[in-house]
């Protein structure tokens, strides 16, 4: 199981002062050091948190996958044609949100997401799509031209003890559904040191993008070893 550390909130805490520090780029390269095998950033369209200097200086410095999460835009494929991340997670996008909130509706905008896929992969780019763990969007991804899907976590982060095996039981047919079509099956939203067993246990995924329960961790006991320890529990 590989372990995408997601930057965003160190970037969010410099952010909040419009200051210098800390630096993204000096977390990725720490996390890098303590195990992880890609780094992964969100560039919104309102710039909260990574900016783009921030994904160019990422794209020169680090030695692991630069997996840039992007809304479906004309700005964002200019951008991303430019830095060459190794990979882009398409995901939705809405000014108002907190954080991502649900997978893309690959049904309703298969045709905008496959001809931003299209451009894409044109110019070099792997593209994975975020997706929730529903059938009818994993049939349409197939249609998109995407190699990856992130199956969107966030529902079985967020259950209910009670509701939460049935969260998880839809993310294992997901990734099941997902390999037979032969997408490349990575997770993410939401996943903690508490609730992450059960999710890497699954074997079609192969990587986890996991962020602020890590940046949370870091805050308290240092990014190198917030980051080892997901890594050991990721197996
Ligand atoms: N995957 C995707 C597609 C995301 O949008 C995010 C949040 O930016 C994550 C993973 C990481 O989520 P979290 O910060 O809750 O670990």
């Amino acid at each position: 199981m590989r372990l995408g550390v997601n930057i965003d909130h160190v970037a969010t805490l410099r952010q909040a002062r419009r200051a210098r520090e800390p630096e993204p780029v000096t977390a990725a390269a720490l996390a890098e050091l303590a195990g992880a095998d890609g780094i992964t950033v969100h560039l919104r369209g309102d710039r909260r948190h990574i900016q783009d200097r921030d994904l160019r200086l990422l794209r020169e410095v680090i030695s692991t996958r630069l997996n840039v999460e992007m809304a479906a835009t004309d700005e964002m494929v200019t951008i991303a044609a430019e830095v060459q991340p190794g990979q882009v997670t398409l995901v939705p996008e809405h000014p108002d949100e907190v954080t991502t909130t649900g997978g893309l509706d690959v049904v309703q905008h298969q045709a905008v997401i496959a001809g931003v896929v299209g451009r894409l992969q044109a110019a070099g780019i792997a593209v994975s799509l975020f997706i929730d763990a529903a059938p009818d969007q994993i049939a349409q991804a197939r249609r998109t031209g995407a190699t990856a899907v992130e199956i969107n976590t966030g529902p079985y982060a967020d259950a209910t003890p009670d509701g939460r095996t049935a969260e998880l039981v839809r993310i294992q047919e997901a990734a099941r559904q997902a390999h037979e079509h032969g997408f490349e099956v990575l997770g993410g939203h939401g996943l903690t040191y508490v609730n992450v067993k059960p999710v890497a246990a699954i074997a079609q995924i192969v990587e986890l993008n996991i962020g602020h329960s890590i940046i949370a961790r870091a805050v308290l006991v240092g990014l190198e070893r917030a980051v080892r320890e997901m890594v050991a529990l990721l197996g």
